[in-house]
């Protein structure tokens, strides 16, 4: 930046939809107790977004206004450019990289540019001696990349396990508490506000699942990689599903899964059981939560509001504070030249206990057909439930397993499919013991 430290550090911010304007919010209504924690008066001097005649509720018309947020990458006057724009693609990704490239750190909320890219930004923003910051891609007010970064650096890491998107936090809490399942609960949600008109990347799990790359790259010192993640959502999930975990000791989360596991590297987001005496089973709501397991420090877990106006621009303060005190660190952690790539682990070879629920006729011998083809697999069976309400109607028959590779109860569920009892595709969900 070439400024004498006690100069301001001047913004330019793009983007000013809920988080931008929090931003400009905490800036304008703090400026006196961050002046004095950063050492130096935080000023925003530019802002761009789409329409300039919107409310936002909050005074812009003291910065100058850009049409094209590009444009914020060349200004004199911009220190810091903070990307509050999205998409892994577009005006997004071509403002960091044009700032980046042209020496001027950045602060961004976005998870999808930096799961699909993460590794070229870094490796640009360390060739230009700056930094690229982004607390508020994970997990919201959750200072979860400190942490990570900086909380957990004297530890070897485990296994990081997140609940990563309050959209399907929220609804599975709601699917338990009421009992219903899950569109109407989505349609509820939509109208509340809680879920987006199109729910797509939250309830398909792609949101979690850029966060857990991040987190994945920070705890492993790897390059993040978003295309080997194996991500499931929860549209399967029926309420009928909640309360048969709830009554085997279990609640079901949509789980984000980073383990290591001898030389390579487990990534997955899925639906799983987890116990309910674990913290993360209380986490609830529109909550999120990390869970970090590692060697010294033991296990920990962090949690919080994900989203939202404030939590989320909190979270790009705590990185514009860091800028404004000079600190610099390697984005994931470690220089980005010795980012690894990992062996990732194939799913199919990830050991664990299994829930199962099959949809089957009630007949005689159909438990018979069915535990036959467990035993031919060799697969345990830990306890069983079966109810019959209507004997002339399909009944729920729930299995949980032993430990099993995934790749053969995958076969187990194949060849249930097979079975003229077996009415349904076979509803498989991990359990993961933490
Ligand atoms: N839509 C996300 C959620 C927040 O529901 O948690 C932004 O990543």
């Amino acid at each position: 930046m070439g400024k004498a430290h006690d100069a301001s550090l001047r913004l330019g911010i793009a983007g000013l939809g809920t988080v931008g304007a929090g931003v400009v919010k905490i800036i304008q209504e703090h400026a006196e107790i961050l002046a004095k924690r950063c050492g130096r008066a935080i000023e925003i001097t530019a802002v761009s977004a789409r329409d300039v005649s919107k409310d936002r509720g909050v005074d812009v018309s003291g910065y100058d206004w850009v049409d094209d947020p590009v444009a914020l990458a060349e200004r004199d006057d911009v220190d810091v450019v903070v990307e509050l724009i999205g998409g892994s693609e577009g005006a997004a990704k071509d403002l960091v990289e044009k700032a980046l490239a042209g020496g001027k750190s950045v602060v961004t909320a976005n998870k999808a540019l930096l799961a699909h890219h993460g590794y070229a930004l870094a490796k640009l923003a360390e060739d230009h001696g700056i930094s690229l910051a982004y607390e508020a891609a994970v997990a919201g007010g959750i200072p979860i990349i400190k942490a990570m970064r900086e909380g957990f650096a004297g530890n070897d890491v485990f296994a990081v396990y997140g609940i990563l998107n309050g959209t399907c936090n929220y609804m599975l809490t709601a699917m338990r508490e009421t009992g219903r399942d899950f569109d109407v609960i989505l349609k509820e949600a939509q109208e509340a506000g809680y879920a987006e008109a199109d729910p797509t990347f939250d309830i398909d799990g792609i949101d979690a699942g850029h966060k857990l790359a991040l987190l994945a790259a920070i705890a492993f010192g790897t390059r993040p990689d978003f295309e080997s993640l194996q991500i499931e959502g929860i549209r399967k999930i029926t309420a009928e599903d909640i309360a048969h975990a709830e009554e085997l000791g279990y609640r079901i989360k949509l789980l984000g899964i980073a383990k290591r596991l001898n030389a390579q590297v487990m990534q997955v987001l899925e639906p799983c059981l987890v116990p309910l005496d674990n913290p993360i089973a209380g986490v609830e709501d529109v909550f999120n939560a990390v869970y970090v397991d590692c060697d010294s420090a033991d296990t920990a877990m962090l949690t919080g509001r994900g989203a939202g106006e404030g939590p989320t621009a909190s979270a790009v303060m705590a990185d514009v504070v860091d800028l404004a005190r000079g600190a610099k660190i390697p984005t994931f952690g470690i220089p980005a030249d010795d980012l690894a790539v990992p062996e990732w682990m194939d799913v199919n070879d990830t050991v664990s206990a299994y829930y199962l629920r099959l949809q089957v006729l009630d007949k005689p011998g159909v438990l018979a057909d069915i535990s036959a083809i467990l035993r031919d697999r060799g697969v345990s069976i830990e306890a069983v439930i079966q109810r019959c309400r209507d004997p002339h109607k399909p009944v729920p028959l729930v299995i949980t397993t032993h430990q099993v590779r995934h790749g053969d109860i995958q076969a187990v569920c194949a060849a249930f499919c097979k079975l003229e009892c077996v009415v349904d595709e076979p509803c498989l969900m991990r359990i993961e013991a933490l």
